[in-house]
């Protein structure tokens, strides 16, 4: 069957790249379905980017941006210009898309949808409708506004959808589909298993920590990501830690001068952004996990590891709710108390949430079908 219906595919981010793996796959299901898969470039390093379709078995973009770094009005602005002149060359061609699938809450998420919505072309959003409430965070604004504009709104969790019905929006586009990053943990984890990442850095099984942090509003100000760190440093004396530091975060701690208390905690190992599979080997594996990653949060429950979340909220409520998370915020005493009873076995045991069941998108591709007709 020739493909009837074309949908345009965006990714950007590193936390892009997980979501959109399995809605590729199911999509192979529906010989009429076409996918023009548009990389925006927001992340472009390899270890950020190129690794992920690597070890993914994501195809080569069909198209990328190049956009890059900058302002969040600039990056937001040059996917705009960038999303809008690929719709309207393909209207102009006569193979107009049927719709635009984003996934997430970076800035090419936000910026592909606001293009296509101007140009009538429905936007279907997957992970919809979730709110930390805190507009502080750039990433709250990219889901308001996304999910403002969106058509079809596909919730990992049910706090999503009533949000978004409390927000107003029509209970006929609302949908709970389940977990999508979560697919590829449960098809991936064997696999990352059998990665050597453990024995590279010297880790025992359950007797260490990953930490990753790149929330601006912990590692942008100097005070902040000092106090962070030094509670780090002193966690590592009672257990090995693995840090895979972000860009963002390395270019703050060589900014304010902080590398200093890393090098001085000898069981803290900072090490380079890491691969897909080297980071579900290292946290499938690990006794706790601290971080302000939502991947990271929902990551955790999954996989039943505890997950200490340094941010005073989530959007993702049910990781504290059913799942392994404890909300820790900037409280190094509650880090503290949290990590020991980790330690003595007495912290919580979570479960997985309903639809974190690996068929999120085979269930979002039935919707799609349904609806596309
Ligand atoms: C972005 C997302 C965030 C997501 C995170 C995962 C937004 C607003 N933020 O944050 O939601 O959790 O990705 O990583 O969309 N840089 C590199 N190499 C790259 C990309 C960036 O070195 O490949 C550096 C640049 O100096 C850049 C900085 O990292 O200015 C921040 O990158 P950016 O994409 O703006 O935001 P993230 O902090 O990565």
């Amino acid at each position: 069957m020739k493909p009837s219906k074309r949908f345009a595919l965006i990714a950007g981010a590193r936390p892009n790249f997980m979501k959109i793996a399995p809605i590729m796959k199911a999509m192979q299901r529906y010989p009429e379905f076409e996918v023009c898969l548009i990389h925006t470039g927001q992340h472009y390093d390899k270890n950020l980017s190129d690794i992920f379709f690597q070890e993914l078995g994501i195809r080569r973009p069909d198209v990328a941006l190049g956009v890059g770094s900058g302002s969040h009005a600039k990056q937001t602005a040059e996917v705009m210009v960038a999303v809008e002149r690929l719709l309207v060359e393909a209207q102009e061609q006569s193979q107009p898309f049927t719709a635009l699938i984003v996934v997430g809450d970076v800035n090419s998420t936000m910026a592909a949808a606001l293009a296509a919505s101007k140009l009538h072309i429905p936007v279907v959003h997957v992970e919809a409708g979730l709110r930390s409430r805190d507009r502080t965070m750039p990433e709250e604004i990219n889901r308001l506004v996304t999910d403002s504009i969106s058509d079809l709104l596909l919730c990992s969790e049910p706090a999503g959808v009533e949000n978004l019905i409390s927000e107003g929006h029509p209970a006929a586009n609302v949908h709970l589909v389940g977990n999508v990053m979560i697919d590829t943990l449960l098809n991936e984890v064997a696999r990352a298993k059998q990665q050597n990442t453990l024995a590279l850095y010297d880790l025992i099984p359950k007797q260490y920590a990953v930490v990753t942090l790149h929330r601006p509003g912990n590692v942008d100000h100097p005070q902040t990501l000092k106090a962070i760190l030094e509670v780090l440093a002193k966690t590592s004396e009672r257990l090995p830690i693995v840090f895979p530091v972000h860009p963002r975060t390395r270019s703050r701690i060589d900014q304010f001068g902080l590398q200093g208390i890393l090098d001085k905690a000898s069981g803290c190992r900072a090490v380079e952004p890491l691969g897909y599979l080297d980071c579900l080997c290292l946290t499938s594996q690990a006794k706790v996990v601290v971080t302000d990653s939502g991947g990271l949060q929902e990551e955790s429950t999954a996989l039943g590891v505890p997950c200490l979340t340094l941010r005073p909220n989530t959007e993702r409520p049910i990781t504290c709710s059913e799942g392994t998370g404890t909300l820790i915020g900037s409280s190094a005493e509650l880090l503290d108390r949290k990590l020991q009873e980790v330690l003595c076995g007495t912290y919580k045991a979570g479960k997985c949430p309903e639809l974190w069941d690996g068929k999120a998108a085979i269930r979002i591709t039935d919707l799609l079908a349904g609806l596309f007709r």
